[in-house]
């Protein structure tokens, strides 16, 4: 992980220098210092490049002093509408234009403290990368920066104010990682085992196999990994950051762990089947959630579930037809075995439920293609039965830029998974099949404040942005993050 360090401000003798320039602003702090050392040539060159400090704007200007390669200059905009996201956004772009140099120095001196840890933030997340697999690329190619420093006017308070974000980004780095997994490294046994590592970090990780869960009924989990040659998991985490009081109930997040899905024997096309290793993305963010509040020491009573399988055809896969019962004493006719993630989330919300009489239930779900239909890439779908859960989840992604889209449910759509044999089928029809997916999961909440979050279109990204390199997004650990230490701390 790239080390960032917060230093008292003083001109560099190496490497490249990064200045935060809001819109209008004249050149304060050291690229003041830098601009009077080089008699004014600085903002002679960044005026002659048009840099005038508007939001996204950048500059790069060779050797501005003796010994640096680089000063990176870039625009935050009008001063009094920066966020603490858009000083994410500046760190985060400038990490591609520092991070082949051996040294860099972000001049955050002339911001506030609060600034410069959100721009440390977003550059720490940006310089993400998942390599390990890479054993032939030139040094060369490969980013060079290991520690970045930001010049801060008091370097201790700004160090004390970034440990939670450190956290949090180790929480988001472990979810990318297990998102970026191949799928034949990481099976429910290993992802199971790699859980474990939170126990270093005081959370209680406790795990279930096929006997346990075969004793729990968990019919509609099992089911959809009788086809696997890996047996499934399921792991309870628990991070007590408060001594609960009598009738203090813990919360819940539940992640969709299908650490590979072919479809079953309602096999899906060969085409980009291979990204389906990312099925697990709603528990890889449920762990990276739980490292990031254990990491910050929240204060807060939280459970996070993953249910673990690898959803496999073979001679032993459940077939479309099969009956399977699952936890709750529900039947479930499974008529497309590619629908397998709500069977899944089925037992483990019961699970939940009958284990730790939570407040309320987040659940997290690469669940339907549908959802990428509807909503694109820009925002998860976001079903609810609680307004005001919804709505808390909702606020917390726009302002951890995480963005949520609130979708119907109804009782003419949860009509659609009437079965002529069982209780209930496993599909409803094309049409909104987001929304019956969502419905299927609450057959199975028994009323409990729950917010199921579609995020088929999220955990995955095709393309850079500021703060999220391309590959594994960890979408929602950030939001979720937010969301407990906004509402549910103290
Ligand atoms: N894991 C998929 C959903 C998915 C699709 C995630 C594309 C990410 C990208 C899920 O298990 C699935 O296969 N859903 C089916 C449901 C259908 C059979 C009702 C789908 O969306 O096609
Ligand atoms: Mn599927
Ligand atoms: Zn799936």
């Amino acid at each position: 992980m790239l080390e960032i360090s917060f230093v008292k401000p003083a001109l560099p003798k190496a490497g490249a220098i990064v200045a935060l320039l809001a819109e209008g602003a004249e050149p304060a702090g050291l690229l003041k210092t830098l601009d009077e050392a080089a008699d004014g040539a600085i903002a002679r060159a960044l005026d002659a490049a048009g840099f005038k400090g508007r939001k996204g704007q950048s500059a790069t200007i060779w050797a501005p002093a003796p010994g640096l390669t680089k000063l990176v200059a870039i625009g935050l905009g009008p001063l009094d509408k920066l966020t603490p996201e858009g000083a994410e956004a500046a760190g985060g772009s400038a990490w591609p234009a520092i991070s082949g140099e051996t040294a860099a120095l972000v001049a955050t001196d002339a911001l506030d403290a609060p600034v410069a840890v959100r721009v440390a933030m977003g550059a720490l997340l940006r310089s993400y990368r998942f390599d390990k697999y890479r054993t032939t690329e030139k040094a060369e190619d490969k980013p060079k920066l290991a520690k970045l420093s930001l010049a801060a006017a008091n370097p201790t308070t700004a160090k004390n104010a970034f440990a939670p974000f450190k956290a949090v980004a180790e929480g988001v780095f472990l979810t990318r990682d297990l998102v970026s997994e191949p799928p034949n490294v990481l099976y429910p046994a290993e992802m199971a085992e790699r859980c474990k590592a939170l126990e270093a970090l005081g959370v209680q990780v406790q795990i279930l196999g096929p006997k346990e869960m075969k004793k729990l009924g968990m019919g509609a989990l099992l089911g959809v990994a009788q086809g696997s040659a890996q047996e499934a998991r399921l792991v309870a985490m628990r991070w007590k950051g408060v001594t609960p009081k009598k009738g203090d109930k813990p919360i819940c997040f539940i992640g969709k762990g299908v650490t590979f899905d072919t479809g079953g024997i309602s096999i899906k096309p060969a085409g980009g089947m291979e990204d389906m290793k990312w099925d697990m993305g709603g528990a890889g963010t449920v762990i990276g959630l739980m490292a990031a509040l254990a990491g910050r020491k929240a204060k807060a009573d939280v459970v996070g579930l993953v249910g673990l399988v690898e959803n496999m055809p073979s001679g032993n896969a459940q077939r479309p037809g099969d009956v399977v019962t699952s936890a709750s004493g529900q039947t479930i006719e499974v008529i497309n075995t590619d629908a397998e993630g709500r069977l899944v989330l089925a037992d483990v919300i019961h699970y939940a439920i009958t284990q730790y009489d939570p407040k309320w239930m987040v659940d997290l779900a690469t669940l339907t293609g549908a959802i990428i239909i509807a909503l694109g890439h820009e925002h998860a779908g976001l079903f609810s039965n609680d307004d005001a859960l919804a709505a808390q989840v909702l606020e917390a992604g726009t302002t951890t830029g995480e963005a949520c889209w609130r979708m119907p449910l109804g009782e003419a759509y949860d009509k659609g998974l009437k079965s002529d044999i069982a209780d209930m089928k496993n599909v409803g029809g094309r049409p909104g099949g987001s929304i019956t997916a969502a419905q299927f999961i609450q057959r199975f909440v028994q009323g409990r404040p729950w917010v199921h979050l579609d995020i088929a279109g999220t955990a995955w990204s095709s393309k850079d942005t500021a703060t999220v390199p391309k590959g594994a997004t960890a979408f929602g650990v950030r939001l979720l993050d937010r969301l407990v230490a906004d509402h549910y701390e103290g």
